[in-house]
């Protein structure tokens, strides 16, 4: 059934708004808190995700909010509907200067994502996608590639802030693709590296430590430009597992491989 298209015009709203936001802070002065060792909150994530709220409990005063830099807010009702937000992804980078960051903002039905829109405001690169009606950028239908070898792919992924026990796999892991693929990048920002694999200018993506405001919105982007997304053992894709490997399809096979075979030692 096709969704209430208030739903994607207030998702949409609220990513222009948000890049907005971005754009004056980014490159200006602003306060930076250290949350860990090496995870920055800036005054910038502050402002985007109060207004993200404040829009959604206007227009939708039941629906819920699970955003990064807040708690989840109390549902008025027992609803469905729960938006799941990053105010900016690419934090590092946008407190460095570093133009490349988003904001992401998924809406989940009934625990299943059902829209997402990502914002990469200096490039104003807006990507939306509803499920069962496509991904567009700027409105125009976008598709991954059908490139099915590994060595023509350009892969990307990226690293928790967190040095766990799995860094010595994630390094293992990160190896074996820079050996068998055309090259892997590490934008550091999750959103954007699955919404530039679902624009066809990546292959591959694949990610340990994520959280759902890093992944919901470009998890289904992927999926509505025609691609597969599954965890790191193929399993279907939640975006509560921390584990993701999302692709063009064509290589995904190939992808799950080499991590199969760095797992099983
Ligand atoms: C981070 C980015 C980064 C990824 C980290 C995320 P943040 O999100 O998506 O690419 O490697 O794991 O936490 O902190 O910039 O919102
Ligand atoms: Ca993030
Ligand atoms: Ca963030």
């Amino acid at each position: 059934m096709a969704l209430d298209p208030q739903l994607l015009a207030v998702a949409i709203e609220a990513a222009l708004a948000a890049g907005q936001i971005q754009r004056q802070y980014f490159r200006h002065e602003f306060s930076i808190r250290k949350k860990g060792t090496i995870d920055l909150v800036t005054e910038a994530d502050l402002a985007v995700e109060r207004d993200i709220r404040e829009r959604i409990a206007w227009h939708f005063p039941s629906h819920t909010v699970l955003g990064e830099e807040g708690a989840q807010s109390a549902p008025t009702s027992a609803s469905p509907f729960r938006w799941i937000v990053d105010p900016i992804d690419g934090t590092t980078n946008f407190a460095h200067g570093l133009a490349l960051f988003c904001v992401s903002i998924g809406l989940e039905i009934d625990g299943r994502v059902a829209l997402g829109v990502i914002y990469e405001p200096i490039g104003n690169e807006l990507f939306t996608a509803e499920r069962g009606e496509g991904a567009r950028l700027n409105g125009t239908r976008i598709h991954v590639t059908q490139e099915s070898s590994l060595i023509d792919s350009l892969l990307v992924t990226g690293f928790p802030y967190t040095a766990s026990d799995a860094r010595r796999e994630q390094l293992d892991i990160f190896e074996a693709f820079l050996a068998r693929s055309r090259a892997v990048r590490r934008l550091g920002s999750a959103a954007l590296d699955l919404a530039n694999v679902a624009a066809g200018r990546f292959e591959g993506f694949w990610e340990q430590g994520l959280h759902p405001w890093d992944v919901a919105a470009g998890a289904l982007l992927v999926e509505e430009a025609g691609g597969t997304v599954s965890g790191f053992g193929g399993e279907a894709f939640d975006v509560f597992v921390p584990e993701i490997v999302a692709t063009n399809g064509a290589v995904h096979p190939r992808v799950l491989e080499v991590i199969g075979a760095i797992r099983r030692g």
